[in-house]
């Protein structure tokens, strides 16, 4: 949720901060802005995409060696170019992540001071108060920037990473985080910064994580760090894996196309270590993890959006296979929501980015209630989830880009699964036979996610029947229920047509009174156990002149006819299902979201990683 970039460079950075923006562009896409140091601060912001910055920066002829960025997910103010940063306090230009909570508290403060407001945002509390900090108005006047920005830290309450320069300090940038992820690239020519390494690659790969509460100032030749406590720190130099083209479209057109289709590879990636396996280790979870699946006597997991759907799919597999309850909480409820701990019980945290901040709330909630054995399951090794938790394991997704995820949920279902079948082992519930045919099945899986989007042009078909609807109701049961709640939001939030999802059984309980010919609803139809119960729920849809749409295994015995569309999924998967259904649901919104000419990978008012509560 929003990016930042700063440089302090032998050349111009100029195309450095660009470059890094349109890389977090996803992040955070309603207005964008640079400053830079040359002869005094100069600022370019626009309302808009980074493209409408680049425009600016060319008609305002910018340049600069030392310059920091930003491109913004509105949170305080309207999408505006007043409330785009940086914001400026007299010679001083602050580009900020996150959310200052005593904002308003600290405006008045510094009002009272004779400071003057131009936009609405908390990030402007932010620039006047290093400038009060700077001057000595608040608290002992500051020898210089370092040491300004250190004082004004203190009195901010909130998650942030901030870029600082000032016109009175041409030689280099202040940065500092609390909360949200700050990372600096190292080079020979010169120092770098950004909230997400991606941002970095095109300079460097060699990059040192600032740690909660570090304030750092880079200059061309050096770099220093303090702590919280203002000490001096050596934070380590390590060496990204991140490769350039990781972040790079390629041939596809959309970063939600390229993703779905690198889901065989990112399986095959999360789930490498099977190979040749003939039975799983508890180690791939942590040195611990094995005398902690013996303990536990439940499971909780924490989640939000997506993620949460893949906690929701996993509880049916736990309490199925391993046997235990399994409960799983939206971890914006659970953070404020009065629970019962329990301190044998799991705590599993699942986000892709590792940095949201409600999950990131929660495991913290979770830990001050006493729950001391906690996992995440993430696919950013560096985030701040999977450093605050005992066990864990890093999907291979790789970069997900497009707001919409994808290849995140079918590999969180993988380790999902493994969790699973560890976790029965640990209660002894899971026979020699029974594992070993898990293990073929698991390792199969890319090559049966294949076969779903290899139904790609048959999906694309049915897209344009939704594209002039305004509602649809997608249906499952069982551990598929998970499967359509998780389809439902995927065409919501890039087609924008309203989407509902309901356990199939439920129906006759209220929303089968909206149906009629302008409903599609859509099915997600496994030949499981459920799957007699599914089809008189079907008919009930027909009967009342709904419109369904099926995914059916091949052998369900659904059959086409009128205002009843099946598309015949390649495998029956048994547990693992869910992971080949979703495949055909995110091909279905993507499908509809082109046909009504959105913009996929950067759905209105959403962005990636909700670094905010
Ligand atoms: C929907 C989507 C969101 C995320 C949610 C949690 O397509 O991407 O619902 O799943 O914001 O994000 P992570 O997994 O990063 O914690």
């Amino acid at each position: 949720m929003c990016g930042i970039v700063g440089a302090v460079s032998a050349k111009d950075s100029i195309a450095f901060l660009l470059e890094g923006l349109s890389t977090l562009e996803y992040r955070g896409y309603d207005s964008a802005g640079l400053a830079v140091i040359n002869h005094g601060l100069q600022r370019a912001r626009a309302k808009g995409r980074v493209a409408e910055l680049a425009a600016r920066v060319e008609q305002q002829a910018l340049s600069g060696t030392i310059g920091i960025a930003h491109t913004r997910w509105a949170t305080h103010g309207v999408p505006a170019e007043r409330n785009a940063h940086p914001h400026i306090s007299a010679g001083l230009a602050v580009v900020h992540n996150g959310i200052i909570e005593n904002y308003e508290a600290l405006r008045e403060q510094l009002q009272a001071l004779g400071y003057v407001f131009t936009s609405d945002t908390d990030t402007e509390t932010i620039a006047h108060l290093i400038q009060a900090c700077f001057k000595g108005e608040i608290g002992e006047p500051a020898e210089n920037l370092f040491s300004a920005v250190q004082c004004a830290v203190k009195h901010l309450t909130g998650a942030f990473a901030l870029a600082v320069v000032s016109e009175e300090e041409p030689d280099g940038l202040v940065v500092a985080r609390e909360g949200s992820p700050l990372m600096l690239g190292i080079t020979e020519e010169g120092h770098y910064a950004a909230s997400d390494a991606s941002a970095l690659l095109s300079v460097t790969q060699q990059m040192m994580y600032l740690e909660n509460g570090d304030v750092a100032r880079l200059t061309r030749d050096a770099v220093v760090v303090v702590d919280a406590v203002g000490q001096p720190v050596k934070r380590d130099i390590v060496t990204s894996h991140l490769s350039a083209n990781a972040v790079e479209l390629g041939e596809f057109n959309h970063y939600m196309q390229k993703e779905m289709f690198e889901q065989p590879q990112a399986l095959g990636n999360t789930l490498e270590m099977l190979s040749g396996a003939g039975q799983l280790h508890p180690g791939i979870f942590g040195a611990d993890a094995q005398g902690v699946f013996e303990q536990v006597d439940s499971v909780l997991i924490l989640a939000c959006g997506t993620s949460s759907y893949a906690g929701m799919t996993a509880k049916y597999w736990i309490e199925q296979v391993a046997g235990i309850p399994c409960n799983v909480e939206i971890a914006s409820e659970y953070r404020y929501r009065v629970s019962v701990p329990n301190p044998n019980q799991l705590g599993v945290v699942i986000s892709q980015s590792g940095e949201t901040a409600d999950t990131l709330a929660a495991l913290q909630h979770a830990k001050t209630l006493g729950h001391t054995h906690t996992l995440a399951i993430c696919n950013v090794p560096e985030s701040a989830i999977v450093r605050e938790t005992a066990l864990r394991f890093i999907t291979r997704a790789g970069p997900e880009i497009g707001v919409a995820s994808t290849k995140a949920f079918t590999t969180q279902l993988s380790a999902l699964f493994l969790l699973t079948l560890l976790l029965a082992k640990g209660k002894q519930r899971l026979l020699e036979a029974d594992e070993k045919a898990y293990l073929d099945e698991l390792r199969h899986l890319p090559i049966a996610v294949e076969k779903v989007l290899a139904l790609e042009p048959s999906i694309q078909a049915w897209s344009q029947q939704f594209a002039n609807k305004h509602h649809a109701l997608f249906l499952g049961r069982g551990r598929h229920f998970p499967v359509a709640l998780e389809g439902a939001l995927k065409l919501k939030e890039i087609s924008y047509i309203h989407a509902e999802a309901y356990p199939a059984g439920e129906l006759k309980h209220g929303p089968l009174a909206l149906v009629d010919a302008e409903m599609p609803v859509v099915v997600v139809a496994p030949n499981d156990e459920m799957l007699e119960k599914l089809k008189a729920n079907m008919q009930e849809v027909s009967a009342r002149g709904g419109q369904l749409y099926v995914f059916a295994d091949g052998d369900s015995k659904v059959r086409s006819t009128d205002g009843v569309k099946v598309l015949a999924m390649p495998e029956h998967y048994g547990l693992l299902s869910p992971v080949l259904h979703v495949v055909s649901l995110q091909l279905l919104s993507y499908h509809v979201a082109l046909v009504k000419g959105t913009d996929v990978d950067k759905p209105r008012n959403l962005a990636k990683s909700v670094t905010v509560e």
